[in-house]
């Protein structure tokens, strides 16, 4: 077998010029962050968010990995992905979907999964950030 055709040129793409590469401030209060690991290899993948609080939508996704490069390609086309996307939906793209289109082999399928909790966890942190405002603008009031 030849190597080199394991990988479909998608991946490889995502992998040689990732997109949306980057940090944004997590304390800014239109951001929400989300860390997290693969328990298979002991992973870590960082994705931002920013997100336009009057319609709900990602108006800006960045992300940082300490992953192989099927996580640096899962990132990066989540990123380009879920950009444009209300928060409802941006949580229902799934690590199927993301290895499906790069074509990742099964033995890569938690480097997409990284992807996939990463974006769950930046909108929760993002939605967790919206509700203690409200809380706080509340006792203020
Ligand atoms: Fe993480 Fe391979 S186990 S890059
Ligand atoms: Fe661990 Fe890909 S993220 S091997």
């Amino acid at each position: 077998p030849r190597l080199t055709r394991s990988y479909d040129q998608k991946v490889i793409e995502h992998f040689e010029k990732p997109k949306n590469v980057g940090s944004l401030d997590r304390n800014a209060p239109d951001v929400g962050v989300g860390l997290v690991g693969a328990p298979a290899c002991g992973d870590v993948m960082k994705l931002a968010i920013r997100v336009d609080p009057t319609t709900g939508t990602i108006v800006e996704s960045v992300f940082k990995t300490f992953g192989c490069g099927s996580a640096i390609a899962s990132s990066s086309y989540a990123t380009e992905l879920i950009k444009g996307k209300r928060l409802e939906d941006a949580v229902k793209v799934t690590n199927r979907q993301i290895a499906s289109e790069l074509k990742l082999p099964p033995v890569k399928l938690h480097c997409s999964m990284l992807a996939e909790d990463a974006i769950r966890a930046a909108v929760s942190d993002y939605q967790k950030k919206q509700a203690q405002q409200v809380s706080q603008s509340a006792t203020q009031a």
